[in-house]
């Protein structure tokens, strides 16, 4: 096929993508037990696993916690499908693109302040899962702890299906909207919102334009889940009705659907007789989900200071210390200013806790230029960083009138292990040098009385 004839297929793949988004039918709520069914009568009643499934379909248990966890931490899901998932013949290893996965021994811990501008534009034909690119993380996968960072840029749709054994995958797009057909139906993002994907899950991810590109944490930890709300009460921050979950659809497919599988770091791949997205109904509390991050419920100071940023958290990963996450994932939505006698942009600060962030639009309070929507910055452990030097100097004098912050949609991976870099992101020619400068000739101002 000539590259004129890929790009019309291609774009009439899009445009199949976008009627299929369009209009998708979702239930509601992070956590809860749903239930979905592609054809009426599909899913038993009173029973998990009949004697016989309705219409021959086979029952199937996905656990994503160990049987015995206690009931608020146990997710699992019951998938009634056309062909088990044990009806596969074997993987095999495949390349691993430019994925890595922890330990992450082939860098020496970097303290210094990094940042990087976008990935450069992938090779044509280059999916999801062939642009994903490891910048780095921590802890290890084996030992079920700990994240990895990576980013992805691509430009055409998986025809193959990906799962990840190795953790649930939080996607955040930052340009491009996306279509991910998944085993218990579809869901649609947009730059703006973000995805969960649980570990173990299969889906294929189809491009709703041109190129898509954003970020993903791979939380190899404790499932991502919605902070405890303490003093706040009931309700606020990310609220658990706007998550949406799919509904049940299925594909009937007898063709050859290469299936590729991320295992303890590598890919393995096997080509089955069917597409594995043939689940025709469901129920359960182990489903992925999205989220669209406008819909965050921003909580802040009304008289002085402004709280640190885990008031910002989305979702969190809690490790085996309590109040000390893997992973936290915090949104800095559009939201109003209005502390008295304050510096109102972030502050500077040491954290024991590392940070990466990304942008997905516009601008960053703290960063007059620099950070740009896909591209992003490492903070690691006890480094010191916080407002550029514009940036102090226009809010230290600014008038401090109510401010609405609405141009801009950042976010912020927080995580307590240092982040180590993969060879590839340490040596990038998109790492950008000269990121300590935004920190030099901050003017001295202390003049003490004599
Ligand atoms: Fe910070």
């Amino acid at each position: 096929m000539s590259d004129g004839g890929t790009a019309r297929a291609s774009e009439s793949g899009r445009e199949g993508a976008r009627k299929a988004a369009e209009g998708l039918e979702h239930l509601s709520g992070f956590g809860n037990e749903h239930s979905s069914e592609a054809i009426p009568g599909a899913l038993p009643v009173g029973r998990n696993s009949p004697q016989r499934a309705p219409f021959g379909l086979y029952a199937e248990q996905l656990s994503g916690s160990a049987f015995t966890e206690p009931r608020a931490e146990n997710r699992r899901s019951w998938l009634y499908r056309i062909r088990p998932s044990a009806a596969h013949p074997a993987f095999t290893r495949t390349g691993n693109g430019a994925l890595r996965t922890a330990p992450f021994t082939q860098t020496v811990p970097d303290p210094n302040r990094l940042r990087w501008n976008p990935l450069p534009e992938p090779a044509e034909g280059t999916d999801f899962l062939a642009g994903l690119w490891t910048l780095g993380g921590n802890g290890d996968v084996a030992q079920r702890t700990g994240m990895a960072v990576h980013l992805y840029h691509a430009n055409a749709s998986m025809d193959r299906v990906f799962s990840d054994a190795d953790g649930e995958l939080l996607i955040v797009p930052e340009r491009g909207g996306l279509l991910l057909r998944t085993e218990f139906g579809l869901l649609h993002v947009e730059p703006g919102h973000i995805a969960l994907m649980p570990r173990g899950v299969r889906f294929r991810v189809d491009l709703l334009d041109e190129s898509a590109r954003g970020y993903v944490c791979e939380n190899y930890g404790a499932p991502f889940r919605l902070p405890d709300l303490g003093p706040i009460g009931a309700n606020g921050l990310a609220n658990a009705r706007d998550f949406r979950a799919p509904v049940a659809a299925f594909e009937d497919v007898e063709r050859p659907v290469e299936v590729v599988n991320k295992f303890c770091g590598n890919l393995w791949s096997a080509t089955y007789d069917h597409s594995p997205l043939d689940v025709v109904a469901w129920h359960g509390n182990y489903v992925p989900y999205a989220y669209d991050l406008r819909r965050f419920n921003v909580m802040g100071t009304v008289s002085y200071d402004h709280p640190d940023p885990s008031i910002f958290t989305v979702l969190t990963s809690p490790s085996d210390t309590p109040g000390v996450a893997g992973a936290d994932f915090v949104v800095f939505a559009p939201r109003w200013l209005v502390g008295e006698d304050t510096f109102r942009p972030p502050y500077f600060h040491r954290n024991v806790m590392s940070e990466y962030m990304g942008l997905i639009e516009g601008a960053y309070d703290a960063k007059a230029e620099g950070f740009v929507p896909g591209g992003g910055s490492l903070h690691n452990m006890m480094s010191a960083h916080g407002p550029d030097r514009d940036t102090f100097e226009k809010a230290s004098a600014a008038e401090l009138r109510p401010q609405k912050i609405d141009d801009g949609l950042a976010f912020m991976l927080e995580t307590r292990w240092p982040v180590s870099l993969t060879p590839h992101a340490a040596r990038a020619e998109h790492l950008q040098q000269g990121y300590d400068d935004v920190w030099q000739g901050i003017e001295r101002t202390f003049r003490p009385l004599h």
